[in-house]
């Protein structure tokens, strides 16, 4: 019995959602573990896009769907979300779904602060998804959070808001010069989304353990990427939660002696969106050809994804923090077409080279990449099933990169459709 994490190796978008949607064919149950509405997955099955947010993407393939407790849930977009799936036929009763009740609920005060905080900090701003996800994991760190197992009782709810809306208050107030927030209209809606989501509301640990001891296998999906991660990402420009494997244990309430295997989800090329420091950039027409042809616009805010080649010091660097046992590649019909193509094994950072990434920002941003040029392929590759028909020189670029990594590529994805799948290596089979 395998259960797998996937995880994205880069800055978020890597695929994870279309690969989580195709291994849900075996897995019994799909889990996921951190970050919020920030995350847009996507799935293609049979011309149909689905992006979800919240809901984990094994609910296309009708299999049990759980949202841990180290996740933050808006309940407005969970319940918005469901209504999408239902409305286009896909069962999300609580058989299907079901909700940690200690995950934390996104307040209406935390949106209102991520968005003024970035509208003063100007420049400086990280370039967030603006959904609350940074305070909502502030306050639960901070120990001002509630969580489901409150929502669930009104009295409770009602007790655990009125003790910190007046910081909260007098800090919309007179940091942020946003108007202060009435207690009596949240406590409304909020009893509203207790009463609809009370059925999925459940002690998914428990529910998990229960699960594994039955012989079920488990599919962890992370959200955003390594380099996003609180403490080993390009900080303090990253996200708010740990977004490496070792997560999908606290996250979900299982033990790491359970997992069995962690795919990292590589991208053939780089993608970041929002600020921060992306060595292997391209500001060049290449880099807009990329983005253009990759389709690179975000699933959640419909920016602008900034692109370059594939970095091998952010790979390993992947590598190494989440244990990776195997690698899947997506998006490499996107580099089809390019006479070259660069693969970045190094950085030179004051005539030396560097191969780990580097922590301070500072040394990260005057690091300039070291490239190793292959030749590209012109042949399209998005209705190739099998590994061995692949033009030489893609198979080429997948051999360095398993050279680079010392591990082996899984599976490959030649096109969005659940289908566009090279599967050399099935993890549940
Ligand atoms: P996630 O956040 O990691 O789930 O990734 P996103 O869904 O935000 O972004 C990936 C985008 O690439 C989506 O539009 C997918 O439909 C698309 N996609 C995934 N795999 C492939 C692939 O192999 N080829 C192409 N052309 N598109 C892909
Ligand atoms: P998926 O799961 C790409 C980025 C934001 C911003 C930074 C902090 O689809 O891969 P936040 O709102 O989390 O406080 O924003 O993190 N970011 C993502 N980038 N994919 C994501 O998720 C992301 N989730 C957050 O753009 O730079
Ligand atoms: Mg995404």
């Amino acid at each position: 019995m395998a259960n797998i994490v996937i995880v994205g190796t880069q800055w978020g978008d890597e695929g994870k959602g279309k690969i989580v949607d195709l291994l849900s064919d075996i897995a019994d149950v799909v889990v996921r573990f951190q970050g919020g509405n920030n995350a847009g997955h996507t799935m293609v099955v049979n011309g149909e896009q689905f992006i979800s947010h919240l809901v984990p993407s094994g609910i296309l393939q009708k299999k049990k769907c759980y949202i841990g407790n180290g996740v933050v849930v808006d309940p407005q977009v969970l319940i918005d979300e469901m209504d999408y799936l239902s409305c286009r036929g896909i069962d999300v009763g609580p058989h299907s779904l079901k909700i940690s009740e200690l995950a934390h609920l996104i307040m209406p005060y935390h949106k209102m602060i991520d968005i003024a905080r970035e509208h003063l900090k100007g420049d400086l701003k990280i370039g967030t998804t603006g959904r609350g996800i940074g305070p909502c994991y502030e306050d639960k760190v901070s120990r001002r959070g509630i969580r489901f197992v409150e929502l669930i009782d009104p009295e409770l709810f009602q007790d655990r808001l009125l003790s910190f809306l007046d910081e909260k208050n007098y800090y919309l107030k007179n940091y942020l010069s946003t108007a202060p927030l009435d207690p009596q209209p949240i406590i409304a809606t909020f009893n509203r989304y207790a009463e609809r989501l009370l059925p999925y509301v459940t002690n998914v640990s428990v529910e998990l353990d229960q699960a594994i001891s039955a012989g079920k296998q488990l599919l962890f999906e992370g959200a955003q990427g390594t380099h996003l991660d609180i403490d080993h990402g390009t900080y303090p420009y990253v996200t708010s939660s740990n977004t490496v494997s070792g997560n999908a244990c606290s996250g979900s309430g299982i033990g790491p002696g359970r997992i069995t295997g962690v795919i990292g989800i590589v991208k053939a090329y780089t993608t970041r969106v929002g600020q921060g420091p992306f060595p292997s950039e391209l500001f060049d027409e290449t880099g807009g050809r990329i983005q253009q042809k990759g389709a690179e616009f975000g699933a959640t805010t419909g920016r602008k994804r900034r692109c370059g080649w594939l970095d091998m010091v952010v790979l390993n660097n992947s590598v190494r923090l989440n244990g990776l046992t195997s690698l899947t590649i997506t998006k490499l019909d996107v580099l089809g077409g390019f006479d070259h193509i660069n693969i970045c094994t190094g950085y030179e950072y004051q005539g030396k080279v560097l191969t780990d990434f580097p922590s301070s920002l500072k040394v990260l941003s005057k690091c300039k990449p070291i490239y190793e040029t292959l030749p590209g392929w012109s042949e399209d590759i998005s209705n190739i099933r099998i590994k061995e028909d692949l033009p030489r020189n893609t198979r080429n670029y997948l051999n360095r990169i398993e050279a680079f990594t010392c591990l082996p590529i899984g599976i490959i994805s030649v096109g969005p459709g659940r289908h566009e799948t090279i599967v050399v290596n099935h993890p549940f089979l």
